[in-house]
């Protein structure tokens, strides 16, 4: 008993120091944005309908292309076309677009400051 209870807290301390089963990439994305997780972005991004307008690997349905496709945005030396893609300028695209840039087809969907961390964070695993 005794055994399975020091079995378990040691996987239990495996669990955390691997992040919880997320890869590297997933964990350097969740570091860059100050503490977003890309699983819970990668459902964000379903439920706001993003993929309505844009192409976005690894989420259901997203294979529009009303927007530029969001593959590889993470390489991507701007963001809308005015910003330099940074973590807190992505998060601020996400949020407000219409805010960055009033001419842009791009609207804003009223993302709160979390989800568009959660988000940013999905996005920044597509390299
Ligand atoms: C109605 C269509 C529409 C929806 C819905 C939409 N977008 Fe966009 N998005 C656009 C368009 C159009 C652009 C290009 C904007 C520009 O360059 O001015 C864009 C640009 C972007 C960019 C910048 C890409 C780049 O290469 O510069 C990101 C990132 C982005 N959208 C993420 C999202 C996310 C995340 C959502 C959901 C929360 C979303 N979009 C919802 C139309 C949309």
């Amino acid at each position: 008993m005794r055994l399975l209870a020091i079995c378990a807290a040691a996987l239990l301390f495996i669990c955390a120091a691997c992040g919880g089963g997320m890869s590297t990439a997933e964990q350097a994305a969740a570091e860059m944005t100050g503490g977003g997780n890309p699983a819970r972005g990668r459902a964000a991004i379903e439920r706001y309908g993003c993929g309505t307008c844009h192409t976005i690997p690894g989420v259901r349905g997203a294979d529009a292309l009303v927007g530029p496709p969001l593959t590889q945005v993470a390489s991507r030396s701007y963001v809308g076309g005015v910003l330099t893609n940074s973590p807190e300028n992505m998060i601020r695209w996400i949020r407000d677009p219409r805010a960055v840039d009033s001419l842009t087809a791009m609207p804003t969907l009223g993302v709160t400051d979390q989800d568009a961390r959660d988000i940013a964070s999905y996005l920044y695993t597509l390299k």
